[in-house]
């Protein structure tokens, strides 16, 4: 297949380029690298022997979009681009909205003109909002409880493309809800590095590890959970790349959701107690104060995907570890 990669140089779009290319298919990127570097796409090449055509377009410039879904004829889209900081979402409301919900309507307005209907969107599994239990199913209603306009930014782009998918039945849409992605490719190669002081918990503790901050802090050791702190799904992203190919044989007309997550809660000690135990080192961290808007408990039921895309997880939390430290090892991620 022919597909275009929105947020290819991205950390998640990167995996799923290289999942791809691996497979045959023929790949090109649009970025406006706000929040990844060109130098991805080497790596990308290095590990696939493969690299892609990259278009430096903005999704809110309408005619450079348009210009490359003419010039040529894709069969399928996955749309990364946007932006993801919970935080800064709350500060900067509407730069949020019209980045990821204009930009995603202006592709959409340019695949429907240019007659391209196959839609593969990242969701997150903050469309739930919360659900009291923890546990989460495609059947769940969603966008009640959300605490930021960034997971606002996800939930609306799906009732965007549950009304287009009725508008015009010619589009087979789906939207994987990602439940925690962490780790990297196992060469090391590509990965996640962001600038300044990391909002994620992985990032954070990659800092710490690098000694690049002094300490990580654990918000709220008094959930009610086993060990007192929170529990999340984390997903190796390698996991999450190949759920995007799986997805593929998942699209059909309308609109569908699938989670893609393990199923299996970890706490946030028991990510660092294992980070520790796998570096060999100790991560210096302290309880502090419960975050603002945290779910004590949220996971997936990946049953969906299982059944209808024959895809499953088959990495750990301790793989996405080993690899994490196969990165930070990186001589460019070590200057
Ligand atoms: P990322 O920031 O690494 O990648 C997003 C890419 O989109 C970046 O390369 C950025 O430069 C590009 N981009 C942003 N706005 C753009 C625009 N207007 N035009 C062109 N390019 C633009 O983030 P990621 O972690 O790879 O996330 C990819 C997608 O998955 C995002 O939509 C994110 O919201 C979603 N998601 C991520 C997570 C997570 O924990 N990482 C969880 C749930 C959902
Ligand atoms: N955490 C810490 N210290 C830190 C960072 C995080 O203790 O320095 C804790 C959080 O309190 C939370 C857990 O680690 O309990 C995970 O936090 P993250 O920020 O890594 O992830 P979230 O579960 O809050 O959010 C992630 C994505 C969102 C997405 C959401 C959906 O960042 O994009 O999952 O569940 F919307």
């Amino acid at each position: 297949m022919k597909v275009l990669i929105t947020g290819g140089t991205g950390y998640i779009g990167s995996h799923v380029v290289v999942e791809l290319l691996e497979q045959g298919h023929e790949v090109e990127i649009i970025d406006n690298l706000i929040n990844s570097k060109i130098t991805v796409l080497d790596q990308i090449e290095k590990i696939t022997g493969k690299k892609p055509t990259f278009h430096q377009v903005d999704l809110l410039d309408q005619p450079a979009l348009e210009e490359v879904l003419t010039n040529t004829h894709f069969d399928l889209v996955m749309h990364f681009a946007g932006l993801k900081s919970v935080a800064e979402s709350v500060e900067q409301p509407l730069k949020y909205y019209s980045n990821n919900i204009t930009g995603t309507i202006n592709l959409l307005s340019v695949m429907q003109k240019t007659e391209v209907y196959n839609f593969i969107f990242s969701s997150s599994a903050t469309v739930y909002g919360d659900q009291g239990t923890g546990e989460c199913v495609e059947t769940m209603p969603t966008g009640t409880g959300i605490t930021n306009p960034y997971g606002k930014t996800k939930y609306m782009i799906e009732e965007i493309l549950k009304d287009l998918a009725v508008a015009n039945p010619n589009f087979n849409i789906v939207a994987l809800r990602y439940f925690n992605p962490i780790g990297n490719h196992s060469s090391g190669l590509i990965g996640e590095d962001p600038n300044g002081i990391p909002n994620n918990l992985m990032p954070y503790i990659m800092k710490v590890a690098k000694g690049e901050l002094k300490e990580l802090s654990i918000f709220g050791n008094d959930y009610d959970t086993d060990d007192g702190t929170c529990l999340r799904d984390f997903i190796h992203v390698v996991d999450l790349a190949k759920g995007h190919l799986a997805a593929i044989n998942g699209l059909k007309p309308g609109f569908t959701t699938y989670n893609l997550g393990t199923g299996m809660p970890t706490s946030v000690l028991q990510m660092v107690n294992a980070f520790e135990k796998i570096s060999g080192k100790s991560l210096p961290h302290k309880f502090a104060e419960r975050r603002p808007g945290d779910l004590a408990i949220l996971y997936a039921n990946p049953s969906k995907a299982k059944t209808e895309l024959n895809w499953q997880t088959e990495l750990t939390v301790e793989d996405a570890i080993k690899d994490t430290l196969t990165f930070l090892a990186q001589p460019q991620n070590n200057p």
